[in-house]
């Protein structure tokens, strides 16, 4: 089975590399759950032990975009190859429909669906940006959400969080969020390049600001992270360098038919926490948000009083993206090194300063994962 697999390895089985590696800032409660040599952004998994990865590409190499996590660590494109196969050069505006343009997000639903999030590539491919759930059990396409009249041409999706029949989404080039009706397909952009889906600054990582390696202007990432409490009351959200906000889903949710409501939306944004440029978020079923600090390799937890605590200072944790808490209680960590990838520019005119190979590691939590979110 997979799940004793992935779930069940002995640690004996990584004895070699945490001798090796163990200095005094390693913390002995980290656990190796997929080792790799692409980085990835994110992972999720399902009760029954299946894990899904999304490969972030950040050292050059071409190839799937989601995977799963099979036997020895073995990556198999999901659902399949032709959903990955992805090409700009050769393939058409129908291709760009039914396959990953440029996958940012994937998580398993509160449903038990794979869902991706495809930033796509909008100005060639009208198209493209999307919200993609899959049926775990046949592996095949629930439904597709094409959200390229909503982002427009300027507009990137980043990443998604559930809320019973709604969702809601991240875009970060302009800085918005989108609310979806799922069971409609309709959506709506709001919040458009308010001060709380804008970023102050450019994400910064080891102590560096981040430039962007094509232009070589300062990275700035516009909304990015974002979670929703588990009594569904409260959408938390902030951009790529940090200051998290706040807003009552009630207020989203009414402003999706409502122009008044969305243009009154921003008297409704509440400052919550001080948070610094983060890799990714994850939250729990007593509304403790985790958050990783590109600049200092820690995951932090904020709890829904606004309080942080440290869970964890490692250097190993390198530009932690997207989190994610399994049904056994544990944090996963992707540890993808984005910031030493082929967007950034590196030191010595180098393309990429990846260290390869990647890590995934787990940590224990002792908390369940938010049962809006997942289970
Ligand atoms: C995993 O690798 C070991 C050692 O190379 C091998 O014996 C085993 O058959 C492999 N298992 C799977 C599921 O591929
Ligand atoms: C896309 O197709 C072109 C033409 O066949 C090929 O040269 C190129 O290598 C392909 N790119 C990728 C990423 O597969
Ligand atoms: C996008 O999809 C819509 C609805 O399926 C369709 O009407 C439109 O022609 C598509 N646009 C492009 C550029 O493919
Ligand atoms: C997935 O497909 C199976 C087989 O058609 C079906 O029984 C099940 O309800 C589907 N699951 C979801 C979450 O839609
Ligand atoms: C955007 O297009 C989709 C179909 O591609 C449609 O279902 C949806 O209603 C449209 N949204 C708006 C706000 O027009
Ligand atoms: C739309 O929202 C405004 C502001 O909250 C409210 O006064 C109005 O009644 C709402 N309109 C409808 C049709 O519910
Ligand atoms: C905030 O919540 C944390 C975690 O539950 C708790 O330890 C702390 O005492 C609370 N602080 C205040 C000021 O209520
Ligand atoms: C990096 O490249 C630029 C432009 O080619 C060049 O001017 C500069 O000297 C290079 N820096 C190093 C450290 O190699």
């Amino acid at each position: 089975m997979l799940g004793s697999l992935l779930f069940g390895l002995p640690l004996a089985l990584f004895a070699t590399f945490s001798q090796a590696d163990i200095t005094k800032d390693h913390d002995g409660r980290l656990q190796t759950a997929v080792i790799l040599d692409t980085p990835t952004t994110g992972a999720s998994t399902t009760p029954e032990g299946r894990a899904f990865l999304k490969l972030a590409r950040l050292d050059g190499t071409t190839g799937s975009q989601i995977v799963e996590v099979k036997g020895n660590f073995s990556l198999a494109p999901y659902p399949d190859e032709a959903w990955n196969s992805w090409n700009a050069t050769t393939d058409s505006l129908a291709d760009s429909e039914i396959k990953y343009v440029s996958a940012n997000s994937q998580r398993v639903g509160p449903d038990g669906r794979l869902w991706v999030v495809d930033s796509g590539s909008l100005e060639k491919f009208a198209n493209s940006s999307k919200l993609i759930s899959f049926n775990l059990t046949t592996n095949e396409v629930d439904r597709v959400y094409y959200l390229g009249n909503i982002t427009t041409t300027d507009g990137s999706l980043n990443d998604v969080r559930f809320n019973g029949k709604y969702a809601y989404l991240t875009e970060y080039t302009i800085g918005s969020i989108i609310v979806l009706d799922l069971e409609t397909g309709y959506a709506r952009m709001v919040l458009r390049e308010h001060k709380s889906t804008v970023a102050l600054l450019p994400l910064s990582a080891e102590g560096h600001l981040l430039r962007d390696a094509a232009t070589g202007e300062y990275d700035y990432t516009n909304a990015d992270q974002l979670e929703v409490s588990p009594d569904g009351k409260y959408f938390y959200y902030q951009p790529g360098i940090g200051y998290m906000w706040r807003i009552g889903t009630k207020y989203l949710n009414e402003a999706l038919h409502n122009d008044t409501m969305a243009d009154l939306l921003p008297n409704y944004v509440e400052p919550f926490a001080l948070t610094p440029s983060t890799g990714g978020t994850a939250i729990d079923a007593e509304g403790t948000i985790y958050y990783s600090d590109g600049d200092r390799q820690e995951i932090r937890t904020l709890a829904p009083n606004g309080t942080t605590t440290l869970l964890v200072r490692d250097s190993r944790l390198l530009w932690v993206d997207a989190m994610w808490i399994d049904t056994q209680q544990r944090l996963w960590m992707c540890a993808s090194q984005l910031n030493r990838g082929t967007r950034f520019i590196q030191p010595d005119n180098q393309t990429m300063t990846i260290e390869k190979p990647i890590y995934v590691y787990t940590i224990e939590t002792g908390h369940n994962p938010s049962p809006l979110d997942h289970a």
